[in-house]
Formats: C-alpha cells, sequence, structure tokens
C-alpha cells in the first residue's frame, strides 16, 4: 500500500473560503490526499486567496516565495493557487512565480482531481471557467466523517449589485443561488455528523432565491425549512445586503427561535454622497430606518457592519457623517478598511484620497469601533446567555464557546462536553471574550 499524500491548504479571506477549502480537501481525499498541517511534509500546497484588498494578493505572492526552498529539496512538490487572487489573476500568476503548477478559480474546484492529474504528468494545469455545472453537486462525494458543532454551508455565491470598489462581482460571478432540497440535505448530513449550528453563506446571501418544491424561496423561507431538521440548534447567516433585508427576514428574526440575534449588514458609509458614489443604492437614513425595523422585531440582535474610509472624493465632512452613523446604531462588531484600490473596478479610475488621510481617519473610527464593541460585550455582565460549546478553553479545565450573539465565552468546564448547548450566567468581560459559569 501507498502512503497517502499530503497536502497543505492554506485559507485567506471570508468563510465562503474556509467552505471552498473544505470542499477542496474532500475532493483531493479522492485522489489519495491526507491533510497536514505543515507545508514542509506536503505534497500539494494550495493557496486559497483572497483578491478583496489589494495587501492580500501580494501577501500570496510573498508566501508563494517562500516555498522555492521547499520545491528545490522536492521537486514532485506541486504547488496550486485557488480563490479569487486565481481567478482575477489567471496566467498571470505561472507568469510572475514559474513555480506554480496549478491555477483553478472558485467556480472550478469540482475539476480539481482532473487537474491535480494533470500536474503529476509535468504540465501546467489553469482553470478559471464560470461553467454552468454545480460544483458543490460535483464535489459531493465526501467521506461521513464526524464534524465539530459549527459549520459553514454555502447557499448563494456571486453577487450582481456591482459597488463601485469592489472584485466580488467580477472574481466570484453572477448570483447564483443553489437549490433548497440540496442545501438541506446537506444541512441534515451535517446534523447527522454532529454539528448543531450552521451558517449560511453567500455573498449577497439574503438575495437568495432558490429552487424549491413550489418556486423559488427566499432567505426566510430556507431559514424556517432548516428549522425543522431535528438536532440543529441554531442558524446564521452571512453576508447581507441592506437592499434585500426582505420583510419576511426581518420576521424570522424575531419568530424563529433557532435563527441567532446577530446580523451582519454592512453599510460601508454614513455619507449619502459617497454611498451613490459607490452604488450602494441605499442612503443612510434608509439603512438607520431598516435597523430600527430589525430591532423592532428583535430588540436584543446585536448588529455588525462593514465599513471604507477614504473612498475616491471622501471629505473629512463625508467621513464624520461615517462616525455620526456608528454612534447612532451601536455595533457589536464592526469590520473598517482603508479604501484600495482594484484594477478594473469603476472606482479605481477616480481621484484618490491621500493615503495618511486615510490611515488617520481609520485610526478614529476603529477607535470608535472599538469602544463600541467594548461597551456591548460589557453590557453582557449579568446576563445569562446560551453558549455552544466548541472547544477547551486556554486554560486548563476551561470549555470555549460562542453566545447566541457570537460573543466568545468561557467556562470552567467541569461536566461540559463539546456540542454541549448550555445557559450560562456572564461573570466578566475580558479584551476578546467573556468569562461565566453555568446556570
Ligand atoms: N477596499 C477596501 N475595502 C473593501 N471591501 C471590499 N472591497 C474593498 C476595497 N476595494 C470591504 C467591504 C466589504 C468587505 C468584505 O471588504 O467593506 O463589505
Ligand atoms: Fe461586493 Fe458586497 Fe457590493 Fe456585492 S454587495 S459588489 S459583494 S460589496
Amino acid at each position: 500500500m501507498t502512503a497517502p499524500k499530503k497536502l497543505f491548504i492554506k485559507t485567506y479571506g471570508c468563510q465562503m473560503n474556509v467552505y471552498d477549502s473544505e470542499r477542496m480537501a474532500e475532493a483531493l481525499g479522492g485522489q489519495g490526499y491526507v491533510e497536514t498541517k505543515s507545508a514542509d511534509d506536503a505534497d500539494m500546497i494550495l493557496l486559497n486567496t483572497c483578491h478583496i484588498r489589494e495587501k492580500a494578493a501580494e501577501k500570496v505572492y510573498s508566501e508563494l516565495g517562500r516555498f522555492k526552498g521547499l520545491k528545490a529539496d522536492k521537486p514532485e512538490l506541486k504547488i496550486g493557487v485557488a480563490g479569487c487572487v486565481a481567478q482575477a489573476e489567471g496566467e498571470e500568476i505561472m507568469r510572475r512565480q514559474p513555480l506554480v503548477d496549478l491555477v483553478v478559480g472558485p467556480q472550478s474546484y469540482h475539476r480539481l482531481p482532473e487537474m491535480e492529474a494533470r500536474t503529476r504528468t509535468g504540465a501546467k494545469a489553469l482553470d478559471t471557467d464560470f461553467p454552468e455545472e454545480d460544483k458543490f453537486e460535483k464535489l459531493k462525494n465526501r467521506p461521513k466523517a464526524k464534524r465539530g458543532p459549527t459549520a459553514f454551508l454555502t447557499v448563494q455565491e456571486g453577487c450582481d449589485k456591482f459597488c463601485a470598489f469592489c472584485v466580488v462581482p467580477y472574481t466570484r460571478g453572477a448570483e447564483v443561488s443553489r437549490p433548497a432540497d440540496r442545501i438541506l440535505s446537506e444541512a441534515r448530513d451535517l446534523v447527522e455528523r454532529g454539528v448543531r449550528e450552521i451558517t449560511l453563506l453567500g455573498q449577497n446571501v439574503n438575495a437568495y432565491h432558490g429552487a424549491g418544491a413550489d418556486g423559488d424561496m427566499t432567505l426566510a423561507q430556507l431559514i424556517w425549512a432548516l428549522d425543522k431538521i431535528d438536532g440543529l440548534e441554531r442558524i446564521r447567516f452571512t453576508t447581507s445586503h441592506p437592499n434585500d433585508m426582505g420583510d419576511d427576514l426581518i420576521e424570522a428574526h424575531g419568530a424563529c427561535s433557532k435563527l441567532m440575534p446577530y446580523l451582519h449588514l454592512p453599510v460601508q458609509s454614513g455619507s449619502d454622497k459617497i454611498l451613490k458614489r459607490m452604488n450602494r443604492s441605499h442612503t443612510a437614513e434608509s439603512y438607520l430606518r431598516l435597523i430600527e425595523r430589525i430591532r423592532a422585531a428583535r430588540p436584543d440582535i446585536l448588529m455588525s457592519g462593514d465599513f471604507i474610509v477614504g473612498f475616491p472624493e471622501e471629505t473629512e465632512e463625508d467621513f464624520q457623517a461615517t462616525m455620526d452613523l456608528v454612534q447612532e446604531v451601536n455595533y457589536g462588531y464592526a469590520y473598517s478598511f482603508k479604501y484600495s484600490t482594484r484594477p478594473g473596478t469603476p472606482a479605481a479610475e477616480r481621484a484618490q484620497v491621500d493615503e495618511d488621510v486615510k490611515s488617520e481617519r481609520l485610526q478614529r473610527l476603529q477607535a470608535l469601533i472599538t469602544r463600541q464593541q467594548r461597551a456591548v460585550q460589557d453590557s453582557m455582565v449579568g446576563k445569562e446567555v446560551s453558549v455552544l460549546f466548541e472547544k477547551p478553553g486556554r486554560q486548563a479545565g476551561q470549555m470555549g464557546g460562542k453566545s447566541e450573539y457570537l460573543h466568545a465565552v468561557h467556562v470552567e468546564g467541569t461536566g461540559i462536553g463539546v456540542g454541549d448547548l448550555r445557559r450560562v450566567r456572564i461573570t466578566a468581560s475580558g479584551t476578546n471574550s467573556l468569562g461565566g459559569e453555568l446556570v
């Protein structure tokens, strides 16, 4: 019997990449690969890349450079690049870094086994097509291994919104929703394997409109169908666009007990002028009114968001409008980025904001967000939450998990198992997590 070949996958970027990496590992499992945690003993290295911001692609090239020594020692080592940088750069990657054997875009992962076989003949393999077939359906022959208590499940991919700063519509392609029955059977399978919480993924997840038995289903209808699965305790979804926040989804936040009170709803800016130039097709006011409605349905919902500072033509006044909006919303989590030009997107051609100005604004915004996050987290002290335990905590005897609001919580562990869902009273708030005791 030949020893299994070893596969090392490094994943950058969003949760969808995490999901895709799992699928790729399973697909290559059929080619005799097992995963390894270190690049040093790998027979194949795959970088699953992200192209959302500038530095991400540069990191990929410098990471590839570091494999030079490994490949010199082991010429049969295969190096592949997957994900959105692969889609955007294509052949350019092999030109810029000749030690790359394989380049595969996100829509072609089901072709990975053939591509790997091709590299074994010494040829290079490139596939950045947008094929018609359902890649997840083709990737389905996975082993029935036991899983941890939480899992991601992609329900929708791509985006038709074309925000002026964003590469996603180009790298992930047009918006496509998976049929509901495939999602439901994948969810049932995950639950059978020990999963208790599923996060539905999509670049525009609330635009979901996959085929159901009686026509297209909305995300809310899909959530209600998942709600019926015994053993599935928690449902989350990410990332949403404000314009696709349908009434039924808002209602579900109030009525579906398995749907967790956490919503990632990026707004990007608080200035209507900038929102318009970003092609966001909502205003700061419409976003705030939307949050009012969501909070009316689910008063304790924890809001999270994304912000870009220094978008072309952003003035100090525009930036202040963003600060004001953050003040008004009171986020539990928020992610903020300096605008970075993405080749091929409309905003890349416009007059750019000075780099120092961007950095200074980012600092002010992050300081505000940090204070706000911390205050929201501190306000949990004294409250009772439910915690899904995922793993031993940092200190001996502790178990760690997530509350319904996605706060990390650790508890002294006597008698708590991985996958347990328990009521916990929060007693302390630290830098990045809460401490508590079982009720
Ligand atoms: N520059 C900076 N941030 C960006 N994002 C998307 N594109 C860019 C860009 N060109 C941010 C947005 C988005 C998040 C995933 O990344 O805030 O919501
Ligand atoms: Fe990118 Fe999101 Fe805008 Fe789509 S909605 S273009 S994924 S930022």
